[in-house]
């Protein structure tokens, strides 16, 4: 099985590169954020908790994440692999990910990183709340706040990946195909 971690900033197109990239690869897409987006929807015990931190633009805790991963690897059959989006965030979730996955003998293949600066995250985080009308693309503050938490709890995982040679690096900036064909080109080689 492979496990691709697609990586980046938010508003980076992490979600918009995952469809073209699951039905080529025949993988299983997990994006932890749309799954607490579900729990809120349903408004479940976990939706409730989750919901306060999410518009605040801070994490939830690792173990509610770590949690639904190893949920979803259980589950999940006939694909090929996995890619998770937007999940680990932090060191201690990459840890854990690397301990679940130790369990059954496999291991992270590569992390696919999408990779825009500050000012480009805020104008597609704005675009896209013309849009869709996420709840934690409305405010500003909230916007500011995930993005210092990107660089705070999530960057260091460019070290954690690099220093076992499994970070690989796109440039985000371009269009929608652009940053699709440089995956495709990048995944074809590994
Ligand atoms: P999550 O849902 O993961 O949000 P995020 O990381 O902030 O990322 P986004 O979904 O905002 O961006 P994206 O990279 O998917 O961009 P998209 O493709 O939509 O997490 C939300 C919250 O949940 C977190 O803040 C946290 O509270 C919690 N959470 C989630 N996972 C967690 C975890 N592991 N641990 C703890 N807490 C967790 O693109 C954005 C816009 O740009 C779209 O409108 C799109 O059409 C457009 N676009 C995309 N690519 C391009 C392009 N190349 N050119 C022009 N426009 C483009
Ligand atoms: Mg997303």
């Amino acid at each position: 099985m492979k496990y691709y971690i697609l990586f980046g900033p938010p508003g980076a197109g992490k979600g918009t590169q995952a469809s073209a990239m699951v039905e080529k690869y025949n993988l299983h897409h997990i994006s932890t954020g749309e799954l607490l987006r579900k729990e809120i929807a349903a408004g479940s015990e976990l939706g409730l908790k989750a919901k306060s931190l999410i518009d605040a633009g801070a994490l939830v805790p690792d173990e509610v994440v770590e949690g639904m991963i190893e949920s979803e690897f259980r589950t999940v059959k006939g694909v090929d692999g996995f890619l998770l989006d937007g999940f680990p965030r932090t060191t201690a979730q990459a840890e854990a990910l690397d301990r679940i996955l130790e369990k059954c003998n496999e291991s992270v293949t590569s992390v696919v990183s999408i990779m825009i600066p500050d000012e480009m995250i805020k104008e597609r985080i704005r675009h896209r709340a013309s849009i869709e009308g996420r709840a934690d693309d409305a405010r500003e503050e909230t916007i500011n706040n995930r993005i210092k938490t990107y660089h705070d709890k999530t960057e260091p995982l460019v070290t954690f990946y690099s220093a076992q040679g499994k970070y690989r690096e796109i440039d985000g900036t371009g269009t929608i195909e652009q940053v699709r064909q440089a995956i495709f080109d990048m995944m074809d080689k590994l």
